[in-house]
């Protein structure tokens, strides 16, 4: 019986496809999964690949076709699923075997994982894997973290499957324990962020300019051709394109209004929180997920206010600033995102890369773009960049767009169109960039109600005021 260098589980969309691109390159892969018809496409899809592929729906004789020791990757929905497939599996594998979790798990479920699993002698890492079916078949992004002496075996077929930038190979090991999926739950989160802006310019551009679908279209591709160019920027140019077979208008206007989540963005929010990293780009985008479900409210309501008017402005000196806007907006969602790497790396002690990062990001993944260049440039020459927005490159970007930004929102929001995560871009950047936050006030309403003290100005120590007579 022929043997296999390698084992998926899960032949859905992601797991056939990474096989497939492993088979291109020379990988015999099995693939597992109960649903014997998943494994038969993989077969049809993979007859002719340089490496073989073989489906299975048992778990036995998927295991004893691998070669030793074994190297399974699951991708299977994220939760119990994963735990589910981990005990169906360990009886069949032997101490040193190598199991990888491909799928959004959250990250504490990996830290789990990888105590149970090394207690009973397996190598086991978890990876993020990004770039959707095209991604995964053609080459995606990866991020690896936790054991990294199986990701050193793994480490030939992870580079040559990935998406490669000037022959770069967009995967590297990221760190210990979760961190790889800890990463790719914040790239979630930066992906929530820019689809969330990209949806608040297309209601600018709809209900502000009046624009057609046609003249949106022409605003993505122009935007894409430029300093905006995005994978995001790129699928929206090419939906406003889009019609069903033998329809006279696009699919984007007959899709209703309510928007799904996985809970990537959620759970980058979550932990945001507890890690004290500010992410409000994320943070609104996760929220307007959240409001967009409650449409038939939302159709009750809009009977009762009156609704946004068209904006009174020049059309292309507006679409000149609605770009700089976009630009200041996309650098403010990966700065907070960067940071909250930055942060996490600290307290879980990952001790993250943030120019690797950022440097394989730059292909494949979903939040991939041009200005992920700037980025991987700024934590290259300084690799203690304590904020992404305090690199003189980026000093210099950002000032250029600024009012570009004020205009827009300012304008937007005078007409009643909403822009929560432009304007929780902003906010952040005016608070981030001053010296005088008012919070001083709000120490003293704390130390008032709460006696819980306040620090001084140029003083040591924390102090109590008793701010009004006893009664
Ligand atoms: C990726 C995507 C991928 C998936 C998201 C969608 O990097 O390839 O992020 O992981 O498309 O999980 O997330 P939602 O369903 O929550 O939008």
């Amino acid at each position: 019986m022929s043997k296999y260098d390698f084992g998926m589980i899960g032949l859905g969309t992601m797991g056939r496809s990474l096989l497939l691109n492993m088979a291109d390159h020379g990988v015999n892969g099995a693939g597992f999964d109960k649903d014997a018809a998943k494994g038969a496409q993989l077969e049809t899809d993979g007859a002719g690949a340089k490496g073989n592929v073989k489906g299975f729906s048992d778990v036995e004789p998927f295991v004893a076709s691998l070669n030793s020791p074994k190297a399974i990757m699951m991708l299977v929905p994220a939760g119990k699923i994963v735990d589910e497939v981990i005990e169906e599996l360990l009886p069949f594998l032997d101490k040193g075997d190598i199991l990888i979790d491909g799928g959004n798990s959250h990250f504490t479920d990996t830290n789990r994982r990888v105590d149970y699993l090394e207690a009973k002698g397996f190598h086991f890492f978890g990876m993020g894997v990004s770039g959707g079916e095209e991604g995964a078949r053609r080459g995606p992004s990866m991020m690896p973290g936790g054991d990294k002496a199986a990701y050193n075996v793994m480490k030939p077929i992870l580079e040559a499957i990935a998406a490669k930038i000037d022959g770069v190979p967009c995967v590297t090991y990221i760190g210990p324990g979760a961190s790889g999926h800890f990463v790719k739950m914040v790239h979630n989160g930066i992906e929530y962020g820019l689809m969330q802006l990209i949806a608040e310019t297309y209601e600018v551009l709809r209900n502000g300019l009046q624009l057609s679908n046609e003249e949106i279209h022409d605003v993505f591709a122009k935007w894409n051709e430029g300093r905006l160019s995005s994978f995001l920027i790129e699928i929206t140019r090419d939906i406003f394109t889009y019609k069903e077979p033998g329809a006279d208008h696009l699919l984007v206007d007959d899709i209703k209004d309510e928007a799904r989540a996985k809970g990537t963005g959620k759970w980058t929010s979550q932990i945001a929180y507890d890690l004290e990293s500010p992410i409000t780009v994320i943070d609104a985008s996760v929220s307007m997920r959240d409001l967009s479900k409650y449409k038939a409210i939302r159709v009750k309501a809009a009977d009762l206010y009156t609704q946004s008017v068209a904006l009174n402005v020049d059309k292309e000196a507006f679409l000149k600033s609605l770009e700089e806007a976009f630009f200041f907006s996309m650098i403010m969602s990966y700065a907070q995102g960067m940071f909250m790497l930055s942060r996490a790396s600290a307290e879980y002690k990952y001790d993250l890369q943030l120019d690797e990062i950022a440097k394989i990001w730059r292909g494949g993944c979903i939040i991939r773009s041009k200005f992920l260049e700037n980025i991987y440039g700024a934590y290259g020459k300084n690799k203690a960049l304590e904020h992404l927005l305090l690199d003189a490159d980026v000093v210099a970007l950002v000032q250029g767009a600024t009012q570009g930004m004020r205009t827009v929102v300012s304008s937007a929001v005078s007409a009643g169109i909403a822009l929560p995560c432009y304007s929780a871009a902003l906010s952040y950047f005016d608070n981030f960039k001053t010296a005088n936050m008012p919070s001083n006030l709000t120490q003293a309403q704390r130390d008032y109600f709460g006696a819980h003290t306040y620090a001084l100005n140029g003083k040591e120590g924390f102090f109590h005021t008793q701010w009004m007579p006893k009664s």
